[in-house]
């Protein structure tokens, strides 16, 4: 049995958030890379933050992770959870744009002042706005 686990994380982004040059090219190789190592999931930018939730194996995650301490695109990681997984939630996408929805600007805008958060309530919420994208 191929060992699965689940990241999420916040950072603020140093770049722009609203701008989709920012976000397309940030997508883009994400796309690339995460098809190479077997990594999905789904990202959401708004108000200068950044939220993201990658499922892989814990390795593929630990080379992830160390590329993004050194992005010099966002500043600040902050992981919320990481966990053991028995299946893939976001198997469609290698990155998914989940959709800045009502409700996840207010998780987003929350997650500068309050890092404290329901991983799994955060996790549902990424999955219905990569629906809806
Ligand atoms: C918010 C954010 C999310 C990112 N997500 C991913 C990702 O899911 N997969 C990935 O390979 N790189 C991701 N990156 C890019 C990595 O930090 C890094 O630049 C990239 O993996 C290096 O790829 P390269 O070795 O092909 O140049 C992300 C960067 C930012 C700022």
């Amino acid at each position: 049995m191929i060992k699965l686990e689940r990241l999420l994380y916040a950072s603020t982004a140093t770049g722009r958030t609203d701008s989709l040059m920012n976000m397309a090219s940030i997508l883009a190789e994400s796309d690339r890379n995460n098809a190479r190592d077997g990594l999905t999931g789904a990202l959401a930018a708004h108000e200068g933050q950044y939220l993201q939730v990658v499922e892989g194996q814990p390795e593929v995650l630990d080379g992830l992770l160390r590329r993004l301490e050194s992005d010099p695109r966002h500043k600040d990681i902050r992981l919320i959870d990481r966990a053991s997984i028995t299946q893939r939630r976001f198997q469609a996408w290698t990155m998914a744009n989940a959709r800045i929805t009502p409700p996840m600007a207010g998780l987003l805008e929350r997650l500068v002042h309050n890092p404290q958060l329901d991983p799994n309530g955060a996790v549902d919420m990424l999955f219905e706005a990569s629906q809806a994208a």
